[in-house]
């Protein structure tokens, strides 16, 4: 028996050995930092992190981390939902073994609610619990999410849905960009033009606003998709996978300016829907957007100058389970910067840059209300 099991163990091994990731063993701030307030806040600009007890996602493949445990040359496994390595809201292993903004979290609060855990999709509450993303959805269908994440919330009955402080993060906009090509015509208001999808995230947001008190929402901007056809370049394994993932992104008529265009068009429409203040009409609820990737225009790359590949997913698209990791460390370390002061563009290539602390003098969680004070102190 013992030497089956033996056996049996090696094999694994020898099957599972080959995935690599990124953590921040023995990761730790300030006491002070890391505490939670005396009593439970009441405004949302003043939230600390450890206050968090509740934390969703909203979003596509890249939050339900299609193929990000795949194995390098198994472009099958991309069906495959590794939802527990994903960057919003994985909670596979641990921060020590694998970053993700869920890790995190649970080093301020280890009882946090609705983290992923393992392979499978979002109506398997065991493993999505609060993650709602859903593989090939667009903005428009993020309502339908939210609806769906308010309906999960107030499900377990061991989330306080009016006392409670939730988080909830979407990263949504890839798969509009990968249909923008087909629309009739090409403008603002246009089926997948800027304008439209705005008035969709405002829309899910409403949902969550409507239903959700005590909620902060923190939004990943959109990337730069133009960076996905240097990827493509010279790699015909990858051109073939592209074309049946991302129709748009292989459309030859649609240029690599277009691409650009149509998703700097989702940046400023994301950060208007912040500037203009329309989620921020109550104290208990607010609306934040994380633009690190915006200015990003290139791929990661390897040592050697060539696209790193280990970034990605076998078919050359979605995220590996590093590529979660990297993106779960530069999701933080914008998340604790303050509003009108956060990065726009971060350096992929670079695995060393770490996990920043939160401030110690405004150590709560930056909104466009408290971030004022934050500026003056920030000490990263
Ligand atoms: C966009 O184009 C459509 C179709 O040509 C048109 O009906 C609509 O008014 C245009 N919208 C804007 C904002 O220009
Ligand atoms: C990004 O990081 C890589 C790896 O450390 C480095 O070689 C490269 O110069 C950096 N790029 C920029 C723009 O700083």
């Amino acid at each position: 028996m013992r030497l089956l099991a033996l056996v049996l163990l090696l094999t694994g091994i020898a099957v599972h050995a080959v995935i690599k990731d990124m953590g921040a063993p023995n990761w730790n701030c300030d006491p002070e930092v890391m505490a939670r307030s005396k009593s439970v806040p009441t405004s949302a600009h003043s939230v600390r992190f450890a206050d968090i007890k509740v934390i969703g996602a909203l979003g596509d493949s890249l939050t339900a981390a299609n193929g990000a445990g795949a194995e390098p040359g198994d472009p099958l496994a991309v069906i495959l939902q590794y939802r527990g390595l994903a960057f919003q809201i994985g909670g596979d292993k641990s921060l020590d073994q694998h970053i993700t903004l869920a890790n995190v979290m649970r080093k301020f609060n280890p009882n946090i609610i609705g983290y992923s855990q393992g392979i499978g999709s979002e109506n398997v509450w065991e493993v999505a619990h609060l993650n709602m993303g859903v593989p090939g959805d667009e903005s428009k269908d993020i309502a339908k999410q939210a609806r769906n994440l308010v309906t999960a919330m107030k499900a377990h009955s061991e989330i306080d849905i009016k006392k409670d402080w939730k988080l909830v993060n979407i990263f949504i906009g890839a798969n509009d960009i990968c249909v923008y090509c087909e629309d009739k015509y090409f403008n603002a208001t246009a089926p997948h033009g800027p304008t439209t999808f705005e008035k969709n995230i405002i829309k899910a947001v409403q949902i969550l606003k409507d239903n959700l008190p005590r909620t902060i929402v923190s939004l990943t901007g959109m990337f730069n998709m133009r960076m996905l056809r240097k990827i493509d370049h010279k790699k015909y394994f990858c051109e073939g996978l592209h074309i049946y993932e991302c129709d748009c992104e292989s459309n030859k008529v649609f240029t690599d300016d277009d691409i650009q265009q149509v998703c700097f068009g989702y940046m400023d429409a994301e950060k208007d829907i912040q500037t203009q203040g329309i989620f921020d009409t109550t104290d208990d609820f607010t609306f934040v957007v994380q633009p690190f990737f915006n200015g990003i225009l290139d791929p990661p790359y390897a040592a050697n100058g060539d696209v790193d590949m280990t970034f990605f997913a076998p078919d050359c698209f979605h995220f590996s389970a590093y590529g979660h990791a990297n993106i779960g460390m530069h999701l933080w370390n914008t998340i604790i910067q303050p509003v009108g002061a956060k990065q726009t563009s971060v350096n992929l290539s670079d695995p060393t840059v770490g996990l920043h602390c939160p401030s110690k003098s405004c150590p709560f969680f930056p909104t466009t209300k408290n971030s004022q004070k934050l500026r003056g102190s920030f000490d990263s």
